[in-house]
């Protein structure tokens, strides 16, 4: 293997991004055997355990997420390159325990990719520590750090930890991380527009009614209560993952596909939104909170009786938005962007509805009304281009039928990989291109400050929606029209 060997420091190793998501990317890159020799992983958790302890929890995180089962020689290899470190994030120990470590154990590269599976409140403290440990000095190798998601808390907040970040790093050190880049069908967003003409002379305000993307989710916020209530879901999913689709779906095609050029465009998609006054924020912008409902059959608790949830809290775990991008291309289509927890599917879609013919050629017989026409681009879990049109019916009446061109991005022996194997790969290549770079990130807070600011003061009432539905019928406010529905299904006709 080409690339470097390095050691993977995960801060909170015992946390719920860990086990969902990172242990499972890393096991499955040592079962492709996609590791560079020498890797070593340091998992930093405040709970005691020795070695063993963590292996054993371990095994418990991969039971489930291991594709094809957990293969036993390979969770060997994996274990191989575990070490566990036990310490309070606030005291110099822990980090000089782990300075000596990389100093003095042989087993263990200087180079380090330090991942901040953390809370947002964290990463500050951690940084400091790190610099006065001597951890980021890059003389006997690369330092390099992974932010998680949300960066920040407001525009504020992230440009006081973007200003942090720079005292001791320089930008190339700096991997900010926001999975969906990673996903394939993400990708494929920008592969659908721009290796294709087709549909590109139609992609613009002359052609598109608006534009629909949904993020929606039959979990709840499990055991993530202590993040999750000073976060709410505009935070967790809007201002990032759904913002990175809406640039995706809206960017001119970029001067070159290298990773500057697209990130320009997107920066410029961001700066073009329409800023919301604070007196459209309810026009714009709703939010509402689960109660207890039924998923699957099974009865499941509201949010305000999960653990670690303030009393009355009015934490959002459902938001949606209505934003405009004010440019030639797409200067008054709506862009309504929507997320929930404990909603009745687990589903991302992005769903683009055409304008009406110019001429009704069709009066005076039953194809009256159209149907509009639709682009769907699903994006989990199934992976799928779908494009639907009218037709006739078969028979002797003039009646329209709506029919479906259906392609799968994925077939059935290609199999489905997480986003996050890629990116943990690209960090130890150094490659940033499926990071995001700063503006972005300022770009995007920029967009929903204006809301956060309004919903902070409205501390009393939050609508509830009952878990395991489509979320509360008021949202219907945002629609411009009233033939504008949220699109839930990917089938025609679906609501
Ligand atoms: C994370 C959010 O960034 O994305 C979670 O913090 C959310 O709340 C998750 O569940 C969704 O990711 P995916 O890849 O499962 O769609």
């Amino acid at each position: 293997m080409m690339n470097d060997p390095c050691t993977y420091i995960i801060f909170g190793a015992t946390g719920n991004l860990s086990r969902l998501k990172l242990m499972p990317a890393l096991y499955h890159l040592e079962a492709e055997e996609r590791l560079p020799d020498g890797t070593m992983i340091m998992a930093i958790g405040r709970r005691e355990m020795d070695n063993q302890g963590w292996l054993d929890e371990l095994r418990g995180m991969l039971v489930d997420k291991a594709r094809g089962g957990l293969d036993e020689s390979v969770f060997q290899r994996f274990s191989a390159r575990m070490q566990y470190h036990r310490g309070d994030l606030n005291k110099e120990a822990l980090y000089a325990g782990i300075r000596n470590t990389i100093d003095t154990d042989n087993n263990f590269s200087k180079n380090c990719a330090i991942y901040m599976a953390l809370q947002p409140a964290q990463f500050g403290v951690v940084i400091d520590k790190l610099a006065e440990a001597e951890l980021l000095d890059e003389t006997h190798g690369w330092r390099r750090i992974i932010i998680e998601k949300p960066f920040g808390y407001d525009q504020d907040s992230a440009q006081m930890l973007e200003k942090r970040l720079h005292r001791y790093l320089r930008e190339e050190q700096i991997y900010r991380i926001d999975h969906y880049l990673g996903k394939g069908t993400v990708q494929n967003i920008l592969v659908f527009r721009f290796a294709n003409v087709m549909l590109e002379p139609l992609w613009n305000r002359n052609y598109i009614d608006h534009v629909q993307i949904t993020h929606s989710e039959t979990m709840g916020i499990g055991g993530r209560g202590d993040y999750y209530d000073h976060s709410g879901a505009l935070r967790d999913m809007i201002q990032s993952h759904l913002m990175q689709l809406l640039t995706l779906v809206a960017m001119e095609p970029p001067a070159a596909m290298d990773a500057e050029s697209l990130r320009d465009e997107k920066v410029k998609v961001l700066k073009a939104i329409r800023p919301i006054p604070s007196g459209a924020v309810h026009a714009q912008s709703f939010r509402a909170q689960y109660s207890n409902g039924l998923i699957d059959g099974q009865a499941v608790p509201g949010y305000l009786e999960e653990d670690n949830i303030a009393e009355h809290s009015t934490t959002e775990t459902y938001a949606a938005m209505k934003l405009y991008i004010d440019n030639w291309r797409w200067r008054d289509v709506p862009f309504y962007l929507r997320t929930g927890k404990r909603m009745a599917e687990t589903k991302s879609a992005i769903s683009i509805r055409f304008k009406q013919p110019p001429q009704h050629l069709f009066r005076n017989t039953p194809v009256e009304q159209m149907k509009p026409d639709w682009v769907i681009i699903g994006i989990q879990p199934k992976e799928c281009l779908r494009i639907e049109m009218q037709v006739k019916e078969p028979g002797p009446s003039m009646k329209t039928r709506t029919i479906s061109l259906d392609a799968s991005l994925r077939t059935e022996d290609e199999e489905s990989y997480d986003a996050y194997e890629d990116l943990l790969l690209d960090v130890i290549k150094g490659d940033q291109s499926q990071f995001l770079r700063f503006d972005e990130v300022d770009g995007a807070w920029k967009v929903v400050d204006p809301v956060l600011r309004v919903w902070a003061t409205e501390r009393d009432y939050i609508p509830t929606y009952q878990a395991g539905t489509w979320g509360p019928q008021e949202t219907r406010r945002l629609f411009e029209r009233e033939d504008q529905f949220w699109r839930h299904s990917l089938e025609p006709d679906g609501e």
